[in-house]
């Protein structure tokens, strides 16, 4: 534990220059993310005064024009006599369901979860708060919780406006099961469905819950269920997904998909999040870290990074079909695009989006120093590609030097994208099929790029 006062500024070897960083402390699941008058609102879980999470979390606040370029606000929430405050979303009641406006002015309104522990009493309950002033100010609303079934693990809501039914869904997450509600003013709750698929081992959990709508290349709707996949212990991670319909109470995946669909092959994407109101464009953040070391990454003054901003489409039909993604055009308009066309690129620091077009079936990319390095491994005609980061540098848990390995296959364009920022990758592959998300601590930065044959 460290008190703010010891806190090291805000230019440390590990801080991203353009991924979203706190100040100082900790830091996890993007929350409450909104597009709400030009600004994009991240909300996250946070802790100002601790570097690990330690049953104090509050929703820390930062808003962009641009989604690079980020100021950090106040404090949202803090946690109160019924708990720290979990994760969560924001909605724009407009119309005033809730009654928590005055005249003119219509809420912001926060739903999240309320995590309260005291000796062995362990509870989740859902829990809402109401802003006035465009999201940086909120009250909690006196009645909390709304919605609370005595569980110990029901957590994460994420609640939208369903324009057909007029009213409003909540999935909320509990152990392996998502939970679906509906409401007319965000206070009263009733349970419509709960999705839940079967295939989960038995310590596994789901958490951070999500669905879209997403349009399919022949111009079709489809929505789109996401959850972040974990251990009751915190070691496989991972952004799962399900591809199908919503009848305004039940999500019903689509059936012939036998493969478990995951957003992003690497070990460090997770609690991906959506903005609300942003038209028909998906565009998501996660947390760029993984539980199982989350705590023990070397640390100056702040724990904590989000990836790339990024934006999901489907691509592919029937059973094909999948979520591509690639990297926000607000993010790729103000960031330098350098082009690589040679097998060795050198520069004082890498730090942008380095676009690698590749003639070969199979190989190797090399990113590092003269020391320490990331390796990924790419072979079309297998269909796969692996990242190994054994040798990057600190090794803040076992996890961490698995060799993580990915589908690469459905690529007309061989090459990819790859996202570096101080202590992150981000592969992208050239039609965003194939997405993987590397944390690493270097001692010195990386400055190499070469593309090589061998594997
Ligand atoms: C996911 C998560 C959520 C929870 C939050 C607590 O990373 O475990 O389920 O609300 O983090 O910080």
């Amino acid at each position: 534990m460290m008190s703010k006062e010891n806190l090291i500024n805000y230019t440390d070897n590990y801080r991203p220059e353009f991924h979203y960083s706190c100040r100082s402390g900790w830091m996890n699941d993007p929350n409450g993310l909104i597009f709400f008058n030009g600004y994009y609102h991240l909300y996250y879980q946070h802790d100002p005064d601790r570097i690990v999470h330690d049953g104090s979390m509050h929703w820390g606040h930062a808003r962009s024009k641009n989604l690079v370029d980020w100021e950090e606000l106040p404090v949202a929430l803090s946690p109160d006599e019924k708990g720290e405050i979990f994760s969560g979303c924001i909605v724009d009641d407009r119309d005033n369901t809730s009654g928590f406006g005055e005249g003119d002015l219509t809420p912001l309104v926060a739903v999240f979860t309320h995590n309260f522990e005291s000796g062995t009493i362990k509870k989740q309950y859902q829990s809402l708060a109401f802003s006035l002033d465009g999201g940086i100010s909120f009250t909690k609303y006196e009645n909390n919780p709304v919605l609370d079934l005595g569980l110990q693990d029901f957590r994460d809501p994420k609640v939208f406006w369903d324009e057909k039914a007029k009213r409003w869904i909540m999935l909320v997450a509990a152990l392996n099961t998502v939970r679906i509600f509906s409401s007319e003013n965000l206070r009263a709750w009733t349970q419509e469905s709960v999705f839940s698929t079967g295939d989960l081992a038995e310590d596994e959990i789901w958490e951070c819950p999500d669905l879209v709508c997403m349009e399919t290349e022949d111009g079709k709707k489809k929505w789109v269920l996401i959850v972040s996949q974990n251990t009751l212990d915190y070691r496989k991670t991972g952004v799962r997904y399900f591809i199908g319909e919503f009848d305004g109470s039940s999500f019903l995946p689509d059936t012939g998909i036998s493969k478990k669909q995951f957003l992003d092959f690497g070990r460090d994407n997770y609690a991906a999040a959506t903005f609300q109101k942003t038209e028909n464009r998906n565009i998501q953040i996660s947390w760029m870290d993984c539980w199982a070391y989350a705590q023990n990454t070397p640390e100056k003054g702040f724990r904590g990074i989000m990836t790339i901003p990024r934006e999901l489409f489907l691509t592919g039909t029937k059973n094909k079909m999948q979520i591509g993604q690639r990297i926000a055009t607000e993010v790729t308009e103000r960031l330098p695009e350098i082009r690589i066309n040679s097998r060795r690129y050198d520069t004082g620091k890498l730090s942008g989006i380095y676009i690698l077009p590749l003639q070969l079936k199979k190989g190797r990319i090399r990113i590092g120093n003269t020391k320490e390095k990331v390796d990924i491994k790419f072979d079309y005609e297998a269909g796969e590609i692996y990242v190994d980061r054994s040798r990057s540098g600190f090794i803040p848990g076992d996890e961490f030097c698995e060799i993580k390995e990915g589908i690469l296959s459905g690529e007309t364009e061989k090459g990819f994208q790859i996202v570096i920022d101080t202590s992150s990758i981000e592969i992208f592959s050239m039609s965003g099929k194939t997405v993987g998300s590397f944390l690493y601590y270097a001692e010195r930065p990386f400055q190499t790029i070469e593309v090589n044959e061998e594997m």
